[in-house]
């Protein structure tokens, strides 16, 4: 089974139906390891099997069957009732979800279904653990035992780990017609250009079904309709209908969709959050939107580029630069080197037709780097290890091309995946066929003023499998800084077999031990490689990681893009660990899932709704937390733009006081996170983690914020003043109000 296992269980549907049948739901199990072929049958005595429940999966509950068999057994008394109150009356469907890896389905004694296949099968193991079954039986046949009792037993096979029924509860109904109709809600634009939503009409009947079809464009808040489109239709199986209906995307909507079936009086619904744009468009005049103040130390060479927004063509200058930098005019990219340590305060201006801008910049000297966190891309979320030096290109060019470099994103970072099969003779590490020269790469960027990032592991191999540093520390480091590498993010993997074999291995400085050696290397390089520890925040890496002079250390496992992971990731696992972010060092709760990700060539939008992005970058630019966008921006659409582009927040996230936010409400589900901020002002989230939409009285949690009187408050989403007096928000669920407010 596929490590993504876990994140797909919670992915969020945009298609829900209302109206079902009843349904007799099954929430546990008697369950038996190994495999007899008799424990298909209706006569088994049960007294030495266990109970297990089908909602997690067989491991998560001390089952320990590694490549082997178990059989859940299942007693239903399925009512007569369900079949008189059904308007259809033909089947009676067993709906079990996903199983993990592969099944065979039994109802008193007889297959009623398989899917994926056994090992011991004539074309061999497949697994199908995503795939969700839906085994159906004739409603007029004798199998059914009517008000009595019947016997389902599931024969489940999983290879690797976990395994077994992992769903939920499982669900035995008579359908209705309406329950073979579905609505799924996508969203696009016309031949035009104009947004629409659009919604189509599934049956999976052979016989047509008519009724009235309705779509509506609904304001959340206050439960108004904006827009409305409803028509008679007539669908089969081989015949769908699509509604489109145009809607404003700078605002937040719901599409609902609704069939009523004519003969029935049954309908269901399907509602979809569609994507809105709330960041204002940036003005044409230039505009600074990066920190005014950059790390370096002396003698290193400075790789940095002016992040300003406005037309272009844009000519940059400045007329007191420290001795040993140039500034290139035409993209704003600052280069050359600082000897003498120390602070250096100058002017840049930024031209345009449209008008100038100019900013004060400090360059601090010293030993400190990354004065704020790192801002860029890693190649990981979207193109895992298919990841090529095309690609990374690719989403460089974007990066500039659609703006984000003028917001301050600037590193390049190649994830698992570059190294080749085996060292060069002389032990130096071989780049694979994929990346042609990693030189010209590093030069390229450097000459964007944008930095390269690079992946390696402490141990054998990486994650992917692939070479890692062990031994050859010292000449990885070097070649690093034959490349202009400027980020190296170490990722643990392999050295776990190493590590499981060390006498110390109990202690902290067991896993301290690999990253202090490379860091010893990397600073022995003439160049800043902005360090980031990989290894899922063991033995409290927080606590240690600024020894090490980590720059950054990833706090939690994978991150992926649903809404399960977001929450245990940002909202459990990070609140206790504000104290230990502060400028050069950085907690990292790990990568953006925003955009198109998939960690393979199959790219598919992030499964996140459009207010839980809005909650993930809020509270990443909360958390101090590196920036690093996981899609590939050559892809990357409008909305996604407007979301990592919007000055306000992003200052929140590069403030140079360095402060991470820290959580100072829990009241169901409603959070309220805030940082302060170097004006003086504090950020703050409002999140609502709840599955329905809140309205909040901020006025409420004053006491715990230490707030007597508010003197401003800003949406900062928005980039518009609120009232200081009536500070009641609407909070859509999974969703955030983030503020500025002084006090
Ligand atoms: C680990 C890391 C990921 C990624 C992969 C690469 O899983 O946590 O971020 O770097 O390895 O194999």
């Amino acid at each position: 089974m596929k490590k993504q296992f876990l994140l797909l269980l919670a992915m969020a549907g945009m298609v829900s139906l209302s109206s079902w049948a009843q349904d007799v739901v099954l929430e546990n199990a008697k369950f038996h390891a190994g495999d007899d072929a008799a424990w298909a049958g209706v006569n088994v005595d049960e007294s030495s099997w266990s109970n297990i429940k089908n909602s997690a999966t067989w491991t998560s509950q001390g089952v320990k069957i590694e490549n082997g068999f178990g059989w859940y057994r299942y007693h239903v008394t399925i009512p007569k009732s369900m079949l008189d109150k059904s308007d259809l009356k033909e089947t009676v469907d067993f709906v079990l979800g996903g199983v993990d890896d592969a099944d065979e389905t039994y109802l008193n004694g007889k297959l009623i279904g398989k899917t994926g296949r056994f090992p011991s099968d004539e074309k061999g193991y497949a697994s199908q653990w995503s795939t969700k079954r839906n085994y159906r039986v004739k409603a007029n046949s004798s199998l059914i035992k009517w008000d009595a009792d019947n016997v389902l037993a599931v024969r489940v096979y999983n290879a690797g780990d976990p395994g077994g029924m992992f769903e939920g509860p499982i669900r035995v109904r008579v359908p209705n017609t309406i329950d073979n109709l579905s609505i799924n809600i996508s969203e696009g634009t016309d031949g035009k250009g104009v947004v629409q939503s659009f919604s189509t009409l599934k049956s999976t009947m052979q016989a047509s079904k008519s009724g009235v079809f309705a779509v509506k464009v609904v304001d959340p808040e206050t439960g108004e309709t904006l827009s409305e489109k409803s028509m008679k239709v007539s669908i089969n199986e081989k015949k769908d209908k699509t509604i489109a209906v145009p809607y404003d995307n700078h605002r937040m909507v719901r599409i609902v969709s609704t069939f009523t079936e004519t003969k029935s009086g049954l309908s269901c619904t399907a509602q979809y959050i569609p994507k809105y744009i709330l960041t204002p468009a940036a003005p044409a005049e230039p505009r600074f939107n990066t920190a005014p103040i950059y790390g370096v130390r002396p003698g290193s060479p400075v790789h940095f580029r002016f992040g300003v927004s406005g037309e272009k063509p844009m000519k940059f200058s400045a007329a007191d630069l420290p001795a040993g930098l140039t500034l290139n005019p035409d993209n704003g990219a600052l280069s050359g080197s600082i000897e003498k340590a120390g602070s250096y305060t100058f002017t840049v201006k930024a031209r345009n037709a449209k008008g100038e801008q100019s900013q004060r910049f400090t360059i601090r000297c010293g030993s400190k780097i990354a004065l704020t966190p790192p801002m860029g891309w890693n190649s990981w979320n979207c193109w895992g290890l298919s990841v090529t030096q095309d690609k990374v290109i690719s989403s460089a060019k974007a990066l500039i091309d659609k703006g984000l470099a003028d917001y301050g994103y600037c590193y390049m970072n190649i994830d698992d995946g570059w190294e080749a099969k085996e060292r060069n003779a002389d032990g130096t590490i071989a780049v694979n066929e994929k990346f042609p020269s990693m030189k010209d790469l590093g030069d390229w960027l450097h000459s964007e003023g944008l930095k390269f990032g690079i992946y390696s592991s402490p141990g054998d191999l990486t994650c992917g499998g692939y070479l890692g540093s062990i031994d050859h520390e010292l000449q990885d480091a070097e070649s690093y800084n034959s490349w202009g590498i400027d980020y190296l993010k170490y990722d643990w993997c392999g050295y776990g077999r190493k590590h499981r074999t060390e006498p110390d291995n109990q202690t902290v400085a067991s896993y301290v031990r690999p990253y202090l050696l490379m860091e010893r290397y990397l600073r022995q390089q003439p160049r800043d490689i902005f360090y980031s520890l990989c290894q899922y925040g063991m033995a409290d890496v927080w606590k240690w990681g600024e020894a090490v002079d980590a720059n950054s250390w990833r706090t939690t496992g994978d991150i992926t893009d649903t809404w399960a992971s977001l929450y245990h990731i940002g909202f459990e696992l990070q609140p206790e660990l504000y104290p230990y972010a502060k400028p050069g060092h950085w907690n990292d709760p790990d990568m953006l899932i925003v955009g198109k990700v998939g960690w393979s060539n199959n790219l598919r939008d992030s499964r996140l709704t459009p207010d839980e992005q809005y909650t993930h970058i809020s509270l990443w630019t909360l958390l101090a937390s590196n920036m690093l966008i996981g899609c590939d921006i050559a892809q990357m659409d409008e909305f996604t733009v407007a979301l990592l582009c919007n000055n306000e927040v992003n200052a929140v996230n590069q403030d140079i006081l360095g402060k991470q936010a820290k959580r100072d409400v829990v009241d169901g589900s409603i959070q309220v996170w805030s940082r302060p901020l170097s004006d003086g002002s504090y950020a703050v989230g409002i999140f609502n983690v709840g599955k329905t939409d809140a309205r909040v009285d901020f006025k409420k949690y004053f006491p715990q914020l230490g707030i007597k009187s508010l003197k401003s408050v800003r949406d900062l989403w928005r980039q518009q003043d609120l009232s200081t007096s009536d500070v009641s928000y609407f909070i859509p669920t999974h969703g955030v109000k983030y503020l500025k407010i002084a006090y």
